[in-house]
């Protein structure tokens, strides 16, 4: 057995490495920084080892696969590069700004996962959790994501970071009420207190695990519908990349391409723990609230599988159809409508169906 270090403090998963340069950006402080021209991660001096640490020893006393959802389980980005360069070409930048501003809001809405943290885990479960990421979801590593999201004291976390790299790569586009106007086209699924308790009642009622504890169940299915989240992220960020790095259409000369691999590498933790921590429940038994025990691969895999269909089914139906209302919304008065929707039509993958565009329980809609 490896000499592992398997426990840490709050302050140890929400401590960032050493940085001799931070990232600014247009005026705004960014998390993270530069450590000999390197970017460095926010938040991640222990937490990158802690993680690795963590795989490790469950791999070494479980001999289980840790689960893992391959970013291939997901279709490209809609729309596709091609796509969104022809709208640039032709002029059309409001779609591309919509967006840039709901990925960044989206982002933001991770910063209610600190709050989602539920204290003592080891009553949920029979087996030991002590030296594991379950055991220390709510010892920093929730915090530390919100953080990472939603930004934390004068630095600003991806949300506002999204809006960064928007303002870089169309030089500050008139968006002043877009962000609450997102909002309220998302279906209202903010961080207020409110929306928080609305979430917790479409939740409760959509349940799988009446005898498990409501907090543990909620967040179990909202770690697993945010990993999916955070993988389908990655199309996503490689569509913006490769976007914004092209300067005959886009203005910012590289940063904005720059700022959105940094928030891509802050994006690794962020499915490096929600696996491990979603392994380690699976290979346990779960305590019911009545005392009685439920195999770990039930509860999980349950929550895993409906999580999954969710994200391949209502969400990117949800994203298809959103899109392409900013679309049509943009060409509404444009005189070659007709055409410019069947080019753009004929250079995609996928062509958005009639799916139903209903918000599932108890989670923000996806990117
Ligand atoms: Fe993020
Ligand atoms: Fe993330």
């Amino acid at each position: 057995m490896s000499n592992l270090q398997l426990e840490y403090t709050r302050d140890e998963i929400l401590a960032t490495d050493r940085i001799d340069e931070p990232l600014v950006l247009a005026g705004v402080r960014c998390h993270g920084g530069y450590l000999d021209g390197r970017y460095v991660n926010p938040r991640t001096r222990f937490r990158k080892p802690a993680i690795e640490a963590w795989r490790q020893h469950h791999t070494e006393t479980f001999g289980t696969d840790i689960l893992h959802a391959p970013l291939d389980t997901w279709p490209g980005s809609y729309p596709n590069v091609a796509q969104t360069k022809f709208l640039l070409r032709e002029g059309i930048r409001e779609p591309v700004i919509a967006n840039l501003t709901r990925i960044g809001t989206v982002e933001g809405f991770g910063a209610m996962l600190g709050m989602m943290a539920v204290p003592d885990m080891q009553r949920f479960f029979v087996e030991d959790i002590r030296g594991t990421a379950l055991d220390h979801l709510e010892k920093g590593l929730l915090e530390a994501h919100g953080r990472d999201e939603g930004g934390w004291a004068e630095e600003a976390g991806h949300q506002h970071m999204w809006y960064v790299v928007r303002d870089l790569a169309f030089e500050s586009p008139p968006v002043e009420d877009q962000t609450s106007l997102m909002m309220e086209r998302l279906g209202g699924t903010g961080g207020s207190s409110a929306d928080a308790d609305a979430r917790r009642e479409r939740f409760l009622a959509d349940r799988m695990f009446d005898d498990l504890d409501a907090s543990l169940e909620m967040l179990l299915a909202m770690s697993a519908r945010v990993l999916f989240i955070e993988c389908k992220a990655f199309h996503v960020f490689r569509w913006a990349q490769e976007v914004l790095s092209d300067a005959d259409l886009v203005a910012g000369e590289g940063k904005p391409a720059e700022l959105v691999g940094c928030i891509l590498s802050d994006e690794r933790p962020h499915v490096g723990y929600a696996e491990i921590a979603l392994t380690e429940a699976r290979d346990r038994t779960f305590v019911g609230l009545s005392g009685k025990r439920y195999p770990g691969s039930d509860v999980v895999g349950a929550l895993w599988d409906r999580g999954l269909a969710t994200s391949l089914g209502v969400l990117e139906d949800q994203n298809r159809a959103f899109v392409l209302s900013e679309i049509e919304r943009a060409l509404a008065k444009h005189p070659r409508r007709g055409a410019i929707l069947e080019e753009f039509h004929s250079l995609g993958d996928q062509r958005p169906g009639s799916g139903t565009t209903e918000t599932p329980p108890g989670v923000p809609v996806g990117y």
